[in-house]
């Protein structure tokens, strides 16, 4: 024989005794599935298996504020600025503990597009005399390896001009300049900090004519028991505290939209880019340098309800006295960089291609410990009960995903990127997902954003919960009977945004608020500043015992959703949302829909209504006694769908990248939520003009709203 020849002698010999054993291997399998009525029971059993409520307490009882103080610590060290050195360590610190916990752990970074100021120049404004000199100049205090306050995305310029007081920059604010016959085109616009996203302050200011725009923190919003009652002594703004915060209205990195920011990725050359980006240089000052500026205007004094607390008469100008001017330059850069997301894995026993998922950022504009730290430790104490429970052998139906985002601040951009790097498979297998930025911002009551599919879960994990104040038997039952008790939509603002309005994956965001009496929003009075440290939030969170209220609810919510063996979605509450929403459009636009749409609204809510019963009979039947498992989980795939079907591929009116009829960020606050925000726009269009071509923009509109309600009675259905 040839060499070849022998080769294939003993490659043949080799196939046929491979074949033997793989022969002999499915012999095996097969009797043992197949001919064993033991071993299928027990997989049925298996199957079937309802969550095991005992696992509640046990996660309770895990938790460890020591573990969570040393969290915040290490990384509340030092400034966690996204692009930075300091946050490609704070991404290898989580992506080590969730190792160290039991779980997979996988870093995935993107290169994007990010804003910093020039380190070669300063951002200030001056205030200019009439011959030219310059008399007074803003200092930002930067001490450390921080960087100076800037609002990212802003874009350079050095302008000069008359100063306006525009309250707090709103379309409001501008119209009632208007209606005082005030114009403030070419001239620089100083607006109070508040009252919604800076991003729309910029954008109104420019649209009112503005050459540039000046955010400061007044102190009648953020020092509201006086400017001698402020940091380190309290939690409030501190005369020299600024306010920094991104300007975007499009979100994700700003040169690959609507795709991931890989090598390979194509990206938007300068000018494209520069037509997504704000239009006037915008910079954030503090009170005290606000004061110098505001205490030199002429012009009639503000309406009563525009003033704040600082001790000047407050004047709207245009203009300062004695025929001075105001400077303002920026110098920001736009740069490429590297940014870094942590996905830390549990992977489900029964039905791993089955997400829930719960994701916070971990990049901040200084330290951050409110924003986002008190958020990232509470997720990250989540990761690790659940990998103690892992280790005793107890594994949730479903996947978890633990989610560090990077460089939320700049525009929610690691989330976007990732969540566009995933889409498909999100789209058919993501269960739902929980936001837990700056999870303890105050230590009065929970402020809860959900859709309402998710508002039960909320509802049943905190109830188990105690109450940190002691004076309710559940956080649930303080919650509820709280004096300020509200729901809230889900809107913008934070990383779910690329999840439900992108994708329609169901999203809750609960988070510890408000300081009793005084302080009534849901950030704190130092967010964004470099106040926003360890110390201050050891102040609202002296025992850690919100971080742990906050870290109960949280795993006994991704317990009931990873683990119910059908899916704790609330078809009832949905139901009902969408009746108040379709109420709502009709008192608002009845006359202009007319009773032939007014009757197709009322047809598909109904027959929402019909599919809704059904599914719901079906759920209970199988709690009582359906024993196949394929049919529980085509229940759990119709649940899945139900809030996709309100997607519309175009997008909304005005930013296409939001999808979801109901859940996207409302336009004119991108912080807030409204019932329809694809409307919003088209409110303004017959209020003001009331042409036809509104009318037909509404009853585009609701046609598609019509459609999608169908759309999920048909989802229920089929
Ligand atoms: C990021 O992408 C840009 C544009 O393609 C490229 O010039 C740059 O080298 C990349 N940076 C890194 C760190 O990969
Ligand atoms: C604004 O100007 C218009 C037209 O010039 C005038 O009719 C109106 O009275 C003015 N309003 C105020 C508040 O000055
Ligand atoms: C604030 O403190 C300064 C200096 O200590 C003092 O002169 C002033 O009266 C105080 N103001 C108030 C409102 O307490
Ligand atoms: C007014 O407030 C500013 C800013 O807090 C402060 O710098 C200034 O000293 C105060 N002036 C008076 C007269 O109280
Ligand atoms: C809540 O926060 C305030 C403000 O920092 C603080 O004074 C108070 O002691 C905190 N309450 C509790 C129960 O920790
Ligand atoms: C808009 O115009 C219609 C007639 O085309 C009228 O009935 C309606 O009252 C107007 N609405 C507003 C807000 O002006
Ligand atoms: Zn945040």
């Amino acid at each position: 024989m040839t060499s070849r020849e022998y080769k294939k002698v003993i490659w043949t010999a080799l196939l046929i005794l491979l074949a033997f054993i793989i022969g002999v291997l499915i012999g095996y399998f097969s009797r043992t599935i197949v001919f064993q009525p033991d071993s299928r029971t027990k997989l049925l059993d298996k199957l079937n298996r309802e969550g095991d409520n005992r696992i509640t307490q046990k996660l309770f009882d895990k938790i460890d504020t020591g573990q969570i103080d040393n969290n915040l610590r290490i990384l509340t060290g030092k400034p966690r600025l996204a692009g930075t050195e300091n946050n490609r360590e704070s991404g290898d610190f989580v992506h080590r503990r969730f190792l160290q916990y039991g779980l997979l752990s996988e870093t995935i970074d993107y290169n994007v597009t990010l804003s910093y100021p020039d380190k070669t120049a300063d951002n200030y404004v001056s205030v200019i005399e009439e011959d030219g000199t310059e008399t007074f100049k803003t200092v930002a205090i930067v001490e450390g390896d921080e960087v100076q306050p800037y609002n990212a995305f802003s874009p350079s310029g050095n302008v000069m001009g008359n100063l306006v007081f525009v309250n707090y920059a709103r379309e409001s604010d501008f119209q009632k300049l208007k209606s005082m016959n005030l114009s403030c085109s070419g001239t620089i616009v100083i607006a109070k900090y508040g009252k919604g996203f800076r991003g729309n302050k910029v954008k109104n200011a420019y649209e009112a004519g503005a050459v540039g725009i000046i955010l400061y923190s007044d102190p009648g919003d953020y020092s509201p028991s006086g400017t001698n009652s402020t940091y380190p002594n309290t939690v409030f703004l501190p005369n020299d505290g600024a306010q920094r915060g991104n300007i975007v209205l499009n979100k994700g990195d700003q040169s690959t939209p609507g795709y991931p920011a890989k090598e390979y990725s194509y990206r938007l050359r300068e000018h494209e880019l520069n037509s997504r980006l704000p239009k006037i240089p915008c910079l954030p000052i503090s009170f005290s340098n606000a004061y110098s500026l505001l205490s030199l205007m002429t012009g009639d004094q503000v309406p009563d309800e525009w003033k704040g607390s600082l001790n000047i008469t407050y004047r709207i100008g245009p203009g300062l006295t004695n025929k001075r001017k105001i400077n303002l330059k920026v110098s920001n850069t736009l740069e490429y960089r590297r940014i870094f997301n942590v996905i830390g894995k549990i992977k489900g026993e029964l039905e791993p291609d089955r997400y829930v998922m719960l994701g916070n950022h971990r990049d901040a504009w200084v330290y951050g410990s409110i924003d986002p730290m008190s958020g990232t430790i509470v997720m990250m104490e989540t990761a690790r009960v659940f990998g103690q429970l892992l280790k005793e052998g107890w594994r949730p139906r479903r996947s978890v995903l633990f989610c560090s985002w990077d460089a939320e601040e700049f525009g929610l951009v690691g989330s976007f990127e990732w969540v566009e790097d995933n889409s498909k498979w999100l789209t058919s297998q993501a269960v739902a997902y929980i936001n837990v930025d700056s999870a303890v911002s105050g230590n009065d009551t929970i402020h809860l954003k959900t859709v309402p599919l998710l508002q039960k879960v909320f509802e049943d994990a905190s109830d188990k919960v105690p109450d940190p104040y002691g004076k309710y038997n559940s956080v649930y039952e303080a919650w509820s009977s709280h004096p300020r008790f509200r729901l809230y939509k889900m809107g913008g603002g934070s990383d779910h945004v690329p999840f439900l309005a992108g994708l329609g994956i169901p999203s809750m965001y609960p988070k510890y608020s408000y300081l009793k009496d005084i302080w009534d929003s849901t950030s704190t009075p130092l967010y964004h500043s470099r106040y926003e440290n360890y110390h201050a939030f050891k102040m609202i969170d002296p025992e850690l015992k919100f971080a742990k209220t906050m870290t109960s609810i949280i795993s006994e919510s991704i317990r009931n959703l990873a683990d119910s063996r059908i899916i704790p979605f609330d078809i009832d509450r949905y139901l009902e949302y969408i009746s108040n929403a379709v109420e709502e459009l009709l008192n608002h636009f009845g006359q202009v829909v007319g009773p032939k749409m007014e009757e197709w609204i009322h047809r598909s809510v109904n027959a929402f209504h019909v599919s809704a019963a059904r599914l719901k009979s079906i759920i209970a039947a199988i709690n009582n006694d359906n024993d196949d498992p394929l049919y529980a989980r085509q229940v759990n795939d119709k649940l899945l769908w139900l809030e996709r079907t309100f997607l519309i591929g175009e997008g909304l009116p005005g930013n296409s990248m939001y999808k979801h009829l109901l859940h996207s960020p409302d336009s004119a606050n991108y912080y807030g939520g409204v019932t329809f925000p694809g409307l919003g726009g088209i409110t303004q269009c017959i209020d003001i003009q009331n042409t036809t071509e509104c009318h037909m923009e509404i009853h585009k509109h609701v046609a598609k709203i019509i459609q999608r309600i169908f759309d999920a009675s048909k989802t229920l259905d089929s």
